[in-house]
């Protein structure tokens, strides 16, 4: 849907996933920031929540380029009631990274997780998490969280990304995008069908529900 201002919509989205203590994935880039701080400012009861990551930049949790501390400085510890935050531990290696999410995974939510909410952002090449046009972990059909040894985009650090089996079995897929430059992509993507090449285009969840907050720069291509 068309917004002028998606991410208010995004914000009371994760506050009412959050108050029903939902198992619920937040993502990096720069477009949810002010989506996350209006969650902040909403101040919900995220006690009962889990929040996990779509995807991390193998740096410190402190460094700059870390989507959880992106997401840790606009909502996380603004919260008065916070929820578990289960992170990606970009400290370990993507390898050590991926592995230790993939047990985190199935010990909390067993052999076939179902997130409540998935929140996903897309680049203007259409990745989505760090999954990346042409890149082999596009394909993974088994495992829930892969390491991604060379991203498509900057930041060119490994990263450690969750995988489409998991990602579509959400119960809900959000995606936030805003922005000119994200236009071709959202066509390409969010056309039926649509464009084979591009990641995003291939999340859609196999029970679950998909919505796509645009603005009107996104949105400007779609027919
Ligand atoms: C990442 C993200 C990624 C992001 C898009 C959009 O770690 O890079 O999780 O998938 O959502 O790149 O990012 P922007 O909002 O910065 O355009």
């Amino acid at each position: 849907m068309v917004l002028e201002d998606p991410g208010a919509a995004v914000a009371d989205r994760l506050t009412e996933a959050a108050e029903r203590g939902g198992h619920i994935v937040i993502t990096g880039g720069s477009t949810p920031r002010s989506a996350y701080a209006r969650a902040a400012a909403h101040n919900g009861d995220w006690s009962g929540a889990t929040v996990w990551f779509s995807d991390e930049r193998m740096v410190p949790r402190d460094h700059p380029d870390s989507n959880f501390a992106m997401a840790d400085q606009a909502l996380l510890s603004r919260l008065t009631n916070p929820p578990r935050v289960m992170r990606m531990q970009g400290e370990l290696g993507a390898d050590a990274a991926a592995g230790a999410y993939e047990a985190a995974l199935r010990e909390h939510l067993g052999g076939s997780p179902r997130f409540d909410l998935v929140l996903l952002g897309m680049g203007p090449d259409s990745h989505v998490a760090s999954l990346f046009p042409g890149k082999p972990e596009l394909d993974e059909t088994r495992r829930f969280a892969v390491a991604v040894p060379i991203a498509g985009m900057e930041p060119q650090v490994p990263r450690v990304t969750l995988t489409f089996p998991v990602l579509n079995a959400a119960h809900d897929v959000d995606f936030l995008v805003a922005g000119a430059d994200k236009a071709d992509a959202i066509a390409r993507a969010f056309t039926e069908p649509p464009d084979p090449e591009a990641p995003a285009g291939r999340v859609r969840p196999d029970h679950g529900s998909l919505l796509v907050f645009l603005d009107e720069a996104a949105a400007s291509r779609l027919q």
